[in-house]
């Protein structure tokens, strides 16, 4: 007796990072921040606990709304907030996108996405990155009619980013909305945020799962038109976002300094991490997020992400059919990073 839709069988379901409970493991595979977050977001959630939870939460989690439109400057409308940018990405994909249609994403990515159209039935149009990661024709063609794309920007696991005058000509030359997934933007040197207002297909989520230190938290947002919030929020859970989590991420966006900081340091590790691992004999791409994507040509991989988790450091070790293997890692402290090149230099 089959009780499952074909879809649901047929699916392996997306697998997330490994989450070991040891707590002395060096944990540089799920792009979290190896920081504390904002003691603000203590704070506030105390507050909101002393006010008690025997009300549902508002259910657009306005507080949290009309914070995220002061610090980017656009109107409260404009935002929908998720428990998590995953979230976001599911109102979205089962908002717009049917069984047998065409969702477009591009390769190597985010796996979520195409876990997503599988539970929706439809199919996933995957459009290679060239091997300097940037987009060719193939991903702004109007022709299968899709009714979605994708675009992790900067991507995960290069951390490379397309340029916002770019991401404008796609989704102009696209037939359907874009969602600009800017899950890292916090550590790029470029945003789409501007693009929301000139293009309504244009639709940017954001986390506090990685600049803000909050993964465990679960938030994140959607900025679009009004006039797309309106549909979103149809599709959503009356009350996808608990009221100790919004409470939390307001006071997260409003601490303006805390972020600046952490940004800072992430970035010098991330600088001295790549120059590292190119002088370990790998090819790093440019990247402009908290992780570093690193190949080789001369050998595979995988033995050294097996040497570097039986020695308590754990990186995400990723073969993309057709593309090749590589390392992805998170940028964790100082200490944890030389930890990780120093594994990795008697490895090799
Ligand atoms: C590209 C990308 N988008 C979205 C997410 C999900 O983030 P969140 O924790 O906000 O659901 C991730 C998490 O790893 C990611 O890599």
């Amino acid at each position: 007796m089959a009780y499952f839709r074909p879809e649901i069988e047929a699916m392996t379901g997306y697998v997330p990072g490994e989450q070991p409970a040891e707590a002395e493991v060096v944990k540089l595979n799920t792009n979290e921040n190896p920081y504390r977050c904002s003691p603000a977001v203590a704070r506030a959630i105390e507050d909101a606990l002393g006010r008690g939870l025997a009300r549902y939460p508002h259910p657009m989690a306005e507080n949290f709304r009309r914070q995220a439109a002061e610090v980017l400057g656009i109107e409260p409308d404009w935002i929908l907030c998720g428990n998590g940018s995953d979230d976001l990405l599911t109102i979205v994909t089962r908002a717009l996108v049917g069984p047998g249609q065409r969702l477009r994403l591009p390769y190597p990515s985010y796996i979520l996405y195409k876990t997503l159209a599988e539970l929706q039935g439809a199919r996933a149009e995957e459009v290679r990155f060239r091997p300097d990661w940037t987009l060719d024709e193939g991903f702004f063609a109007g022709g299968n009619d899709p009714r979605l794309v994708f675009l992790a920007n900067p991507n995960s696991p290069s951390g490379t980013v397309i340029p916002p005058d770019a991401v404008l000509d796609i989704a102009r030359r696209l037939p359907c909305p874009l969602l600009v997934d800017e899950a890292y933007v916090d550590f790029a040197e470029m945003n789409c945020l501007d693009l929301v207002a000139q293009c309504d297909k244009i639709l940017v989520s954001r986390s506090l799962s990685k600049s803000y230190a909050l993964a465990g938290l679960r938030f994140g947002y959607l900025v679009a038109q009004p006039h797309m919030i309106e549909q979103f929020t149809k599709v959503k859970d009356s009350y996808n976002c608990d009221t100790l989590a919004a409470a939390g991420a307001a006071a997260a966006l409003a601490d303006r300094a805390w972020l600046a900081e952490n940004r800072a340091k992430i970035l010098a590790t991330r600088g001295r991490l790549a120059e590292a691992m190119r002088g370990l004999g790998f090819h790093v791409a440019p990247s402009q997020a908290n992780f570093v994507w690193c190949t080789r040509g001369d050998r595979p991989v995988r033995p050294l992400y097996e040497g570097l988790k039986r020695q308590g450091v754990l990186v995400r070790y990723m073969n993309y059919p057709g593309w090749g293997d590589g390392l992805r890692i998170s940028v964790g402290t100082d200490d944890q990073i030389d930890r990780c090149l120093k594994l990795l230099a008697e490895m090799l």
